[in-house]
């Protein structure tokens, strides 16, 4: 079995590294391609470096897309006269549609959806598949995902909510977190790290917590909210005013994900 990385950026790297440090394929299995040849030379001593994404293609079973949306097409357009039929492709790109891709390369797809949280194990990565793919491919490619963490199956029309609950999530909280050490340094003495690392540890101590016990969010504001304390004075606020500016930011990311699906069309020449 060959596997195939095009794209040697964030994600190509973290996808190869996580992959190929598990004993289910021998690294010499793994190939790469990258725009920037300069960036992968030094992979050659490990892995299979190639030195264009046409030859990657055809030697590899299964290649992984993990290039900018924008260059989506023109990579498949250069793999397309040499893919094999039963090559699976997987695309790390949750805009662009299997309809879309399969009008250049009438391949087995899958769209995989990563989180940065896979760097530390602990990714929730989604992934879907087209019509032409086979239970085994499901398989194997649910297998050599879960070096991350956890995978789970959605439908591709609910990949682009599922991205934000996962892929862009990361982010959301490191802002939420953020503003609220922020403001909490105002009004204390204790040093930026050390509420840095109080609300941290907390916050992964809470989701724990949930996950192990299977509590609700109610039952955890229960077990610290006593009627009439000061939890309660803090949980009225946010629910009062929190739910508006979370209708905003799915608004905002809802539209600017269906600007680069309307992007993806013109580029596919729909
Ligand atoms: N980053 C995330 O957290 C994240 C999360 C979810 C999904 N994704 C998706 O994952 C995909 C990759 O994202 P990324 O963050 O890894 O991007 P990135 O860091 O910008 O890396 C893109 C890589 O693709 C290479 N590349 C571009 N065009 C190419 C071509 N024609 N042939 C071969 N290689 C080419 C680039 O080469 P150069 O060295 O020449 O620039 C670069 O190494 C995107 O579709 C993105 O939407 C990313």
């Amino acid at each position: 079995m060959k596997i195939g990385i095009i794209g040697y950026g964030s994600m190509g790297r973290m996808f190869l590294e996580k992959m190929s440090g598990t004993a289910e394929f021998a690294k010499e299995e793994y190939l790469i391609a990258n725009r920037t040849q300069a960036k992968i030379e030094h992979l050659r001593d490990t892995y299979q470096v190639c030195d264009s994404n046409a030859q990657l293609a055809a030697e590899a079973d299964i290649i992984f897309l993990c290039v900018e949306p924008s260059e989506m097409k023109k990579v498949l357009t250069d793999i397309q006269p040499v893919v094999g039929k039963a090559t699976f492709l997987v695309s790390l790109n949750g805009s662009i549609q299997f309809a879309q891709m399969e009008q250049v390369c009438k391949n087995k797809f899958a769209k995989v959806i990563p989180s940065v949280t896979a760097e530390v194990n602990q990714a929730q990565t989604l992934v879907c598949f087209n019509e032409l793919v086979e239970p085994q491919e499901r398989e194997l490619l649910m297998r050599l995902l879960s070096c991350m963490g956890d995978v789970m199956e959605l439908p591709e029309s609910e990949i682009g909510m599922g991205s934000e609950l996962v892929s862009c999530m990361p982010g959301f909280i490191a802002s939420i977190f953020h503003e609220i050490c922020t403001v909490a340094a105002t009004h204390t003495m204790i040093p930026e790290e050390q509420i840095i690392e109080m609300v941290l540890k907390t916050m992964a101590g809470t989701g724990r917590l949930m996950l192990n016990n299977k509590y609700t969010f109610e039952e955890v504001i229960g077990r610290v909210a006593t009627k009439g304390g000061i939890t309660e004075e803090g949980v009225k606020v946010i629910h009062n005013r929190l739910p508006e500016v979370m209708e905003e930011l799915f608004q905002k990311t809802l539209e600017k994900r269906s600007l680069t699906t309307r992007k993806a069309s013109e580029m596919f020449g729909e």
